[in-house]
């Protein structure tokens, strides 16, 4: 079950520290590949030798180690994990949590991790009963953290009471099933994500265009790859796509449409994050066009393309369909119009008129419209921190549909 997983097991400080080198050595005879990182506290009741001979790697403890090392900086090492654990978790640390302190290498990696956590809370059953630690706690799980709990028995203190770690067998028992359940959510579902603006020629060497980057897109695109799904990005821009994804190039509004429609049956997700041009020259010159000489000006005829995402929510069976919402003004009626107008699942909108978020930046704050639901706001983000919160919100929303 845990062969081959990668696993980040965070040691805060506390008594029941040694407990979680016996915890490291069953993840490890599992085939679990572990990397320990421990606090300062942590390190005043076990060393991390202990730690790095037992997983066989380095063992973090400070944010700013003067090392070449990628195992050991706190990003790598969040981005490289398929799951986290906090074993013991004090106090302490689980107040750092609750609140999204990042002051120390540990708690770094915590807040960086883009993967499922379960802590294992050790504490005296006074400080486990206070009530600013259960409602840290409360916070924790409803962030999605998993808390395994604490048991009844002998504490250090040499009384009984709540807050005992839980035996390193147990633990391992549940790591097990949590790292099992907790992952990759789109496993074998075909996401569909188009990015960037479309090219509409004008002649051979010009063309209408617009400001999208296709960050977003390509953002969506991996965070879909994270969760396991099989991708196809249809893009108009050349940006370096995320690993195991299958790249469409296109330029034109009516190639991305020819595009999608290929793929558009066998798919259960997608995410029209481009920006498609919604008008096209009539009749591309076939040679380059020359400046006038009577200086009386040029005029373009434009047709209207079509709207790509419409037609997918016309011909809609099974899939799961989200389309943006690029607005200057009334941002929510504009988007709302779109989301009933193009059978759309999910309409995500943002205001493309402030230069920090949307078109080029690698921010985004974005407003969810699901449908049949009250709008929810996203505040500012990174892009690919937008992507993975709607594929979250997208998953159980696609199997009632
Ligand atoms: N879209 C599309 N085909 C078009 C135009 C837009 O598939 N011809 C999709 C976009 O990818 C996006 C959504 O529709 O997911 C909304 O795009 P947007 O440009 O905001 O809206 P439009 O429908 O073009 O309306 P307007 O330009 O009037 O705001």
């Amino acid at each position: 079950m845990l062969v081959g997983k990668k696993i980040v097991l965070v040691v805060t400080g506390g008594i029941a520290a040694y407990k979680a080198v016996t915890l490291t050595r069953l993840l490890v005879k599992a085939q679990a590949d572990v990397r320990v990182v421990m606090t300062k506290s942590a390190c005043e009741f076990v060393t991390p030798k202990t730690f790095s001979v037992l997983s066989t790697h380095p063992v973090l403890t400070d944010l700013f180690a003067d090392t070449t090392d990628p195992a050991i900086d706190h990003i790598e090492l969040a981005d490289w994990a398929d799951y986290m654990v906090v074993a013991p978790a004090s106090a302490n640390f689980i107040a750092k949590m609750a609140q999204g302190i990042a002051d120390d290498a540990a708690s770094s990696v915590v807040i960086a991790r883009h993967t499922g956590i379960a802590i294992a809370p050790a504490m005296n059953s006074n400080m486990y009963q206070n009530p600013a630690v259960q409602r840290n706690l409360n916070q924790l799980s409803a962030d999605g953290v998993k808390i395994m709990a604490p048991e009844q028995g002998q504490l250090a203190e040499g009384y009984a009471g709540i807050g005992r770690l839980a035996e390193p067998e147990n633990l391992f028992a549940q790591i097990g099933i949590l790292a099992e359940t907790d992952e990759k959510t789109l496993t074998g579902k075909r996401v569909v994500v188009t990015a960037g603006g479309t090219q509409e020629p004008i002649d051979p060497v010009r063309y209408i265009a617009n400001h999208s980057s296709g960050k977003m897109g390509y953002a969506f695109s991996q965070a879909a790859v994270e969760q396991g799904a099989q991708v196809t990005l249809i893009t108009t821009v050349d940006l370096t796509p995320p690993p195991f994804t299958k790249v469409v190039h296109v330029k034109t509004a009516q190639e991305m449409q020819a595009a999608l429609m290929q793929q558009y049956d066998a798919a259960d997700v997608v995410i029209m994050a481009a920006a498609v041009a919604d008008y096209r020259i009539a009749e591309p010159a076939t040679q380059k066009m020359k400046k006038q000489a009577d200086a009386s000006g040029l005029t373009l005829k434009l047709v209207e393309n079509p709207d790509i995402l419409a037609e997918l929510g016309a011909q809609k069976s099974h899939q799961y369909l989200v389309g943006f919402a690029a607005e200057t003004q009334q941002l929510l009626d504009h988007a709302q119009a779109k989301l009933k107008k193009k059978h759309a699942d999910l309409l995500i909108a943002n205001d493309v008129s402030q230069a920090d978020i949307g078109f080029g930046s690698d921010d985004n704050a974005v407003t969810l419209l699901f449908k049949n639901e009250t709008p929810e706001t996203l505040p500012k983000m990174s892009k690919l921190e937008v992507a993975r919160q709607v594929l979250k919100l997208i998953k159980p929303r696609m199997e009632e549909a």
